[in-house]
């Protein structure tokens, strides 16, 4: 692996992409920051040599550098899932690639469902711990002692400094901003009343289908890591709707200018 992953540093190299300090991954409802960027550099998925095969669904992902509140930033629009058949070191393999590029901080955003029903949809959380119920570990590799330790602390996954400064700077802006705990399914189908309250039974606050694997392997590589989520539904096992992918998207997108507030401020005080 660590050949690939030299290979495709040096092509992001090659086109520019040096010493980005903040790595972001977009998920849904954090496209608009895009919009805050000085773009540098960027390239599509496709073109990045030993960058996952993309999917048709996901041919419009890219990599981008630039410019955000004063730092230099390395930022993927467009993320792997393993619901689209990508192995667990696919979806993390450009983790990797930015820490080798040279990001000391990782900043990740997804849309979830609320199992905690004090939250509501349109609101955001922080995601102060996990669960990992993908089935597997990025790390569960042949030869990863090569890439790191094998047996990865994960008593603080989630930086403490950087939520002590994302739940500040959500108070000084009047956003709501709860924590709690995000836990990782493979989807891509949605859950049962009767998964929804297993996951509240377990701990979780809310559910959702990818970051998980791409914070083991910032942990893994010793980046700061972090991650807000976009609550886009009520997962409410006795009062259960049929899903509405529209509403899911509506949610998100309302979210959408927050969040973006949240991750330039974060990044400004870097
Ligand atoms: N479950 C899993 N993933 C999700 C959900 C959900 O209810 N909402 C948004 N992503």
């Amino acid at each position: 692996m660590l050949k690939f992953i030299n290979e495709t540093v040096d092509y992001l190299k090659d086109k520019g992409f040096n010493e980005p300090e903040v790595g972001i991954i977009l998920g849904t409802g954090l496209g608009q920051l895009i919009n805050s960027i000085e773009i540098l550099k960027e390239v599509s998925y496709n073109h990045i040599p030993n960058f996952p095969t993309a999917t048709v669904e996901f041919h419009k992902g890219k990599l981008i550098y630039g410019n955000l509140a004063g730092k230099k930033v390395v930022v993927m629009q467009g993320r792997f899932h393993i619901y689209e058949g990508y192995t667990l070191q696919d979806v993390t393999y450009p983790v990797r690639v930015m820490q080798q590029l040279g990001i000391t901080t990782l900043l990740v955003s997804n849309a979830a469902g609320a199992i905690n029903l004090n939250f509501k949809k349109g609101e955001l959380m922080l995601i102060d711990d996990h669960i990992n119920l993908q089935g597997s570990s990025p790390l569960a590799v042949r030869g990863i002692e090569q890439m790191g330790e094998r047996f990865v602390d994960m008593s603080a996954p989630y930086n403490a400094d950087i939520n002590a400064k994302f739940k500040s700077i959500a108070k000084a802006h009047n956003i709501t901003l709860h924590e709690g705990i995000y836990a990782s399914v493979v989807g891509p189908q949605l859950e049962t009343r009767a998964e929804y309250r297993m996951l509240k039974i377990i701990g979780a606050d809310a559910v959702g289908m990818s970051t998980v694997p791409e914070i083991i392997v910032a942990n893994h590589l010793k980046l700061k890591a972090a991650a807000v989520s976009v609550l886009t539904d009520e997962c409410d096992p006795d009062n259960l709707k049929p899903i509405n992918i529209e509403e899911i998207i509506a949610m998100a997108a309302k979210a959408e200018p927050n969040m973006v507030i949240l991750f330039k401020e974060l990044i400004k005080t870097l």
